[in-house]
């Protein structure tokens, strides 16, 4: 609900659990007041009024006005600390004497109150297409708060879109200016959030290729820490959500957490802002980091929206919120959506670049034999591409590698009962291509300048229309053709020499044809599904998911390996969109061997696929993984759809164990995984969680015969009895089902 109390223009934003409230101040501008936890009972009748409360800053020690809360920070007025925004006007329309000239151009904002309307359904900038299905379209409270600028024409719309079940706010801003000069915009943040003082405990996620999701947690100190992506893609070194809360006054079940997260998948930034005075505020959007955006006469600019809330069920019911607002408001439904991912086949792992007609049928037939339901070529099928070194760009058959096209291959995955999906890297052009000899100026680059490779590819121009156009093209006859249901969308470089026809808004350009790409593809074709893959884990945000089914989130398939990985992207992401294979042991890139029970225990935590050469398996070991998927698609619902407990985390005792539950505890998933069996040590007792203590349970495990039987209140206060086999690698998955009271004997 949004409340606007006129006499004291105060603006009220109420969640189911949470409050928001800021006020327009004597001089015109926004300055918040607060944002936390309502008062149990609290009705939306006792909305606050705020009592002119904003006006105090004013009245403080000169030196205090730079610590003002204004919901959005203009560089202009309050320079000291982080701004929102900072804009440039080259001249006012009023002529100046000469020495005046002097101070052009102008780098001073003010944003006043003009208006404001509460409407529904406002969208942020790059959001799908409204078409798009969703879950839930249940349309939402918008507040939309015009402000200008007393001098310049140059209109700010500061937008909060409220989704009061999940206790989440989009914040976006809008840019208009309406003025005859153009504006030049020299950073841009969607949003600033104001933290009550102290909440310095700042939990987010870092790591590298093949070793992604490594949670990071730490104290802030006066001053500024920077989480950042200088590249076209969101990046692997860190990724945009965080948690923050007072010093160790949160943890895994418990304690207020405010959590937030960036919908952008380019270069952008989240600043983490200490005050002298304790103050803590994050600003997160755009990466100044060789920002540019001009806005030319009449020209708008909608930023894609900052994501956040606050909850009092710690970090774990920060990431079930985040978890159930990316799943019922953003991810996509395609026309072929059943509910459910289906169980995926990648040739990746088995067959590298060495593809060709028959080894490619071989692992089909297997595949579909096990119970995959959806199989992917992956890279290597088009062009010259036999390695790394040449073919990108060539988005056409290798006839070497299938004579006779792809059509043989599509029709017999069909026939199989399978979908048929193939491996893309839109964005990329090796310099050995038919199309970099057509078009070598289609690459980012400099005049002149030397064109640094890495894999021996070069990034295409986005800031060129004619290129996105082209990929477009590409990627709708691929589909046109092959009845493609699923592109695994990959992009496998960092950025460097960033020269662009679109200049240095390449950066916001590149996101945005990406974006429209994939947005283009889904309206055309609502049946096709998207992966984001960007050299493993490089392209997950908010962002993707609102155009993309699922991630590819680690090359890295260790399921020791993973267990850090998985938990760290589960923080702020869905199981539903964590495609996790089962490969070989030992695994390609750890050579650590791994027993085929961890590898199905930990896939099994999201949408499973199977990596592994399936040619290569004995009739033992294949039906073992049909029986492992047989099982899989018993519970994947609960999986895809729960809601997430992590009863254990890696980090104290290197075991996880995690339960995925269904609306009133009517089925659950229990996943356990030992990492590191640390000699002597005994596991703390798991409860579990969100179960019905009246109900009882059969628990079964992969053989669907029934382990125990106990009910509810059991389960939630001793939990599973404690395992037999702790031993480093050792897991068990099982399955939790509700069973009539009167059959408990
Ligand atoms: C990237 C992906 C892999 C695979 C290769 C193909 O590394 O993350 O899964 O598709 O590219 O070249």
């Amino acid at each position: 609900m949004i409340h606007y109390a006129s006499e004291t223009k105060t603006f009220n934003l109420w969640l189911d659990t949470s409050f928001y409230v800021f006020q327009i101040d004597g001089e015109g501008r926004p300055v918040h007041l607060g944002w936390g936890l309502l008062p149990e009972g609290a009705g939306a009748a006792d909305s606050l009024r705020g009592s002119v409360y904003a006006d105090s800053y004013d009245t403080l020690l000169s030196f205090y006005t730079q610590y003002r809360p204004d919901e959005v920070l203009a560089f202009g007025e309050i320079i000291t600390y982080q701004e929102t925004l900072k804009v440039h006007f080259p001249s006012l329309s009023q002529q100046p004497d000469a020495s005046e000239a002097l101070h052009f151009p102008v780098r001073d904002l003010r944003l006043r109150y003009v208006d404001h309307e509460i409407v529904t359904d406002a969208q942020p900038g790059l959001t799908p297409l409204r078409e798009q299905p969703t879950q839930n379209a249940a349309p939402r409270e918008t507040l939309r708060l015009l402000l200008r600028d007393p001098a310049y024409p140059f209109y700010v719309t500061l937008c909060y879109r409220l989704t009061p079940e999940h206790d989440v706010i989009e914040r976006w801003l809008e840019l208009e200016n309406r003025g005859d000069d153009a504006v030049t915009v020299e950073s841009c943040n969607f949003a600033s959030l104001h933290l009550p003082n102290g909440h310095q405990e700042l939990t987010t996620a870092s790591g590298a290729w093949a070793r992604e999701f490594q949670i990071q947690r730490e104290r802030l100190k006066p001053g500024l820490r920077l989480v950042e992506s200088r590249a076209l893609q969101t990046g692997h070194a860190s990724n945009p959500f965080f948690f923050m809360n007072r010093p160790e006054q949160a943890w895994e079940d418990s304690g207020v957490v405010y959590f937030g997260q960036l919908a952008y998948s380019g270069s952008w930034r989240l600043a983490f802002e200490q005050l002298p005075t304790g103050q803590v505020r994050v600003h997160g959007g755009y990466n100044p980091f060789d920002f540019g955006l001009s806005l030319a006469p009449g020209e708008r600019h909608v930023t894609p929206s900052f994501n956040c809330g606050v909850c009092r069920e710690g970090w774990g019911g920060a990431s079930r919120r985040l978890h159930a607002f990316l799943q019922e408001r953003v991810l996509p439904r395609s026309a072929n959506w059943s509910g459910l991912r289906p169980v995926l086949y990648n040739s990746w792992e088995s067959t590298q670049f060495d593809i060709n007609f028959e080894n490619q049928v071989a692992l089909a037939r297997r595949a579909a034999a096990i119970g995959v339901e959806l199989f992917c070529v992956d890279d290597g099928w088009f062009g010259s591409r036999s390695s790394d070194t040449s073919g990108l760009g060539d988005w056409f058959v290798r006839e070497e590698a299938f004579p006779e096209g792809l059509e043989p291959l599509v029709a017999e995955v069909e026939r199989l009962g399978m979908r048929f999906g193939l491996w893309v890297e839109p964005e990329m052009v090796n310099p050995d291509s038919a199309l970099y000899r057509a078009h070598p100026d289609w690459v980012l680059h400099f005049p002149g300048r030397p064109r640094t490779e890495a894999r021996n590819q070069l990034i295409l121009d986005f800031g060129r229309p004619e290129v996105v156009e082209h990929i477009f093209k590409v990627l709708d006859d691929l589909v046109n053709r092959y009845r493609v249901a699923f592109f695994k969308w990959d992009m496998n470089r960092y950025t460097s020499e960033p020269g662009s026809a679109a200049g240095r808004e390449i950066w916001l350009r590149h996101v945005a044809g990406v974006y429209s790409i994939m947005d283009r593809l889904r309206r055309k074709h609502p049946g096709l599904e998207i992966q984001s893959c960007s050299g493993g884990g490089g392209r997950i945000d908010a962002g993707i998911m609102g155009r993309t089914d699922q991630v590819w989130l680690s090359d890295n398939t260790d399921a020791f390996d993973r267990l850090a990985i998985q938990e760290g992207f589960s923080m702020a992401y869905p199981a539903r969109t964590m495609e996790a294979w089962v490969t070989d042991s030992p695994n390609e890139i750890t050579q650590r061997p791994s027993p085929l029970a961890l590898r199905f225990d930990v896939a099994m935590r999201g949408a499973l696929g199977i990596g592994s050469n399936l040619n290569r398996l004995d009739e033992a070991e294949l039906a073992a993984y049909a029986e492992y998927i047989r099982f899989y698609k018993r519970f994947r619902h609960v999986v895809q759809h729960g809601k997430l407990y992590r009863l254990q985390r890696l980090e104290e005792y290197g075991t996880s164990m995690i339960l995925y539950v269904m609306p009133e505890g009517r089925e659950a998933v229990y996943s356990l995984a030992i990492r590191d069996f640390l000699t002597g040590k005994h596991l703390p007792q798991a409860a579990l969680r969100g179960l019905n203590p009246t109900a009882v349970y059969s628990v079964r495990d992969w053989h669907g015969d029934e382990v125990y039987r106990l009910n509810g209140t059991e389960l939630m206060t001793l939990g599973i009895p404690r395992e037999p086999n702790l031993v480093a690698g050792y897991s068990r998955t099982l399955y939790l089902v509700q069973i009539e009271e009167q059959n408990y004997v």
